[in-house]
């Protein structure tokens, strides 16, 4: 174990999901309000290191200025391309990444998804808080926050309105005892 802060930071539509179904027809700069976008890269950049899946890496594709990028993948040889060193590809578990983290001095990070990511380090019990934007917008289908039966209680600290059409984040914390 570590003791590094991992923030699960989200966009999510009010029926609780991260993408929709029909991602062509709506792309994540369509859905997400720009305020939220703005928001993220405040958080983000504050945390300073982001861990995500290649999934949703190969929706960047590109290195994101001022934060250290960690991309999970089982095939590391895909990205020799991206030589940018704030960009590192590992298939190391949650544990091993984050312990190595902690020998460099990593104290917080911000986990940013998908839903693979978001629920493999759930499942194993290593998200301390989450940070959810609301997004007023309604998939009906997508890809869930998480995929997997998980039970784990939070409390919310606070809630921050981003603009006027009702873009909101919302700030949990773990509780640890039942
Ligand atoms: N709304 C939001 O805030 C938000 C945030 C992030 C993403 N998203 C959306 O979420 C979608 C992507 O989510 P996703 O769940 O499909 O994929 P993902 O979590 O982004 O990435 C999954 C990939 O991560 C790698 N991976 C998973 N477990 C691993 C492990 N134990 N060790 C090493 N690598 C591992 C695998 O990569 P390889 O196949 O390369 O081995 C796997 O294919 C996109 O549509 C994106 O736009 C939304």
């Amino acid at each position: 174990m570590t003791n590094i802060k991992v923030t699960l930071i989200a966009a999510m539509s009010i029926d609780g999901f991260i993408a929709p179904a029909d991602k062509e027809a709506l792309p994540s700069t369509t859905w997400t309000s720009k305020e939220d976008w703005q928001f993220f890269t405040r958080q983000s950049k504050a945390i300073g290191t982001m861990i995500l899946g290649s999934k949703t890496f190969e929706t960047i594709k590109r290195a994101l200025p001022e934060r250290q990028m960690i991309v999970m993948t089982s095939h590391q040889e895909k990205y020799s391309e991206f030589q940018d060193p704030s960009l590192i590809f590992t298939g190391e578990s949650p544990e091993e990444i984050l312990s190595n983290l902690a020998k460099r001095g990593v104290k917080e990070v911000a986990l940013c998804g998908g839903s693979q990511i978001y629920t493999l380090f759930m499942q194993r019990n290593l998200v301390d808080e989450l940070i959810l934007t609301v997004e007023p917008y309604v998939f009906g289908q997508g890809i869930k926050l998480f995929n997997e039966n998980l039970d784990q209680r939070f409390t919310l600290v606070k809630q921050e309105k981003l603009n006027e059409n009702g873009t909101i984040a919302f700030f949990y914390k773990r509780i640890l005892e039942k």
